[in-house]
């Protein structure tokens, strides 16, 4: 039988994870949307899906259950919206990454998860990547010993670095911050390897790249179609999150890390140095391959290469998630709780809070009120 899906926030994300949905076998029929302007459409009808009926509001769809799925894929600001009114419908909830937008949001979320309701999983994709999985493996089987400290990167080629700065993401009232869009998926990882939470942050970062009189303005920033809200220059825009950002953590247990991300890079990165007492494993995301050498060793470095490389560098991740969806509708676990998803949003709020400071954050307060608010019902 076919899977009755309804769609909050029919965007470009949505419609590409359905689409993984319908290419792993999913039989699913969506019902209907509600958005004001599905910038997603074209991608289901190139998957060969339709986009059902359109609902004037997220309710009025809500009401035209019932649903085996409902999906969020509205901008950030909408999330905990969106969510709470699919969580008083009761049916089960995908929801896109970050699961909310700021700490009072966390902390406002947290504070109801304890009062049962539909399962929810979210969108933190990176979780059923198989080179994350098999790098999460063998971390925590001690394959490099005890980890020691991590070099992380996130660099951007300028059609996306120009459509990030068009796109609503562009304004922390929208979007958040340019880190906990883009990377809270990483720092989500993160805190897995080092299995401890982040105890202190610092951080720097700016925007020196989408200034008016940039040097670095090209075509390439105008490529892709700016969408819900978009602004139509990337370097006179009402932009108002970084463009390049560094970090640092320590975590609880001693593990640290140093992160670099930036919008506007010729060379393309996304590769996480991970370093054990006893070895050393290099993930390349980008390239989708995987190097890892014991400190002991006298034989080259192991290298896996995981293919399946594709244009939007999920690189078959979509696809494995969409098997994780299908399995968790039958009772399986998701590969990540809401719980795991709302403390890497708030590490990457702490570290926006250490750049807007400029000052090194002690994240215990943050914890503390995060788990106080965890105890509510
Ligand atoms: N997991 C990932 O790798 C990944 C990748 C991209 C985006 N995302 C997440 O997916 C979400 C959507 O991002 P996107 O890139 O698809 O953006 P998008 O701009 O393509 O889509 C957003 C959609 O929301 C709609 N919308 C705006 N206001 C609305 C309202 N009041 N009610 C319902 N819909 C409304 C817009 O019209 C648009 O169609 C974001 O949370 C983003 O962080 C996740």
């Amino acid at each position: 039988m076919k899977r009755r899906i309804a769609v909050i926030g029919l965007g470009q994300r949505i419609a590409h994870v359905l689409a993984a949905m319908a290419e792993v076998g999913w039989p699913l029929e969506i019902v209907g949307y509600a958005d004001p302007s599905p910038v997603g459409v074209p991608v289901l009808h190139g998957a060969g899906l339709s986009e059902g009926n359109a609902f004037a509001s997220a309710a009025a769809l809500l009401a035209a259950g019932p649903f085996d799925l409902v999906m969020i894929g509205s901008p950030n600001h909408l999330h905990l919206e969106h969510l709470d009114l699919a969580r008083r419908a009761g049916f089960p909830i995908f929801i896109e990454k970050p699961v909310v937008r700021t700490e009072e949001e966390s902390l406002a979320l947290a504070a109801t998860l304890d009062g049962g309701g539909p399962p929810i999983f979210v969108g933190l994709v990176m979780r059923s990547m198989p080179i994350v999985r098999e790098t999460l493996k063998r971390v925590r089987d001690g394959a490099i010993g005890a980890l020691i400290s991590i070099d992380a990167t996130e660099h951007l080629h300028p059609e996306h670095g120009g459509y990030l700065a068009r796109n609503w993401r562009r304004r922390q009232d929208w979007g958040g911050s340019f880190l906990l869009d883009k990377v809270c998926h990483d720092f989500d990882i993160f805190s897995c390897l080092a299995g401890a939470r982040a105890a202190r942050v610092a951080s720097f970062g700016g925007r020196a790249i989408f200034q008016p009189q940039s040097p670095a303005r090209s075509a390439a920033h105008a490529r892709h179609d700016a969408g819900w809200s978009g602004a139509g220059d990337a370097f006179a825009s009402d932009m108002d999150v970084t463009d390049h950002q560094v970090a640092i953590v320590e975590y609880a247990n001693g593990v640290r890390l140093s992160f670099h991300a930036n919008t506007n890079t010729a060379l393309q990165e996304r590769r996480w140095y991970i370093a054990g007492t006893q070895g050393t494993l290099i993930a390349d995301l980008v390239r989708n391959r995987l190097m890892m050498r014991r400190t002991d060793a006298s034989e080259k470095p192991e290298r896996i290469d995981f293919g399946e490389r594709t244009a939007d560098l999920h690189n078959g991740a979509d696809q494995a998630m969409a098997r994780d969806l299908a399995a968790a509708l039958d009772g399986a676990p998701f590969p990540v709780t809401v719980e795991e998803s709302l403390e890497a949003g708030l590490t990457v709020m702490a570290i926006d809070q250490a750049m807007a400071s400029g000052a090194v954050v002690d994240c215990g307060s943050i914890w503390k009120a995060y788990d106080a608010a965890r105890h509510v019902r």
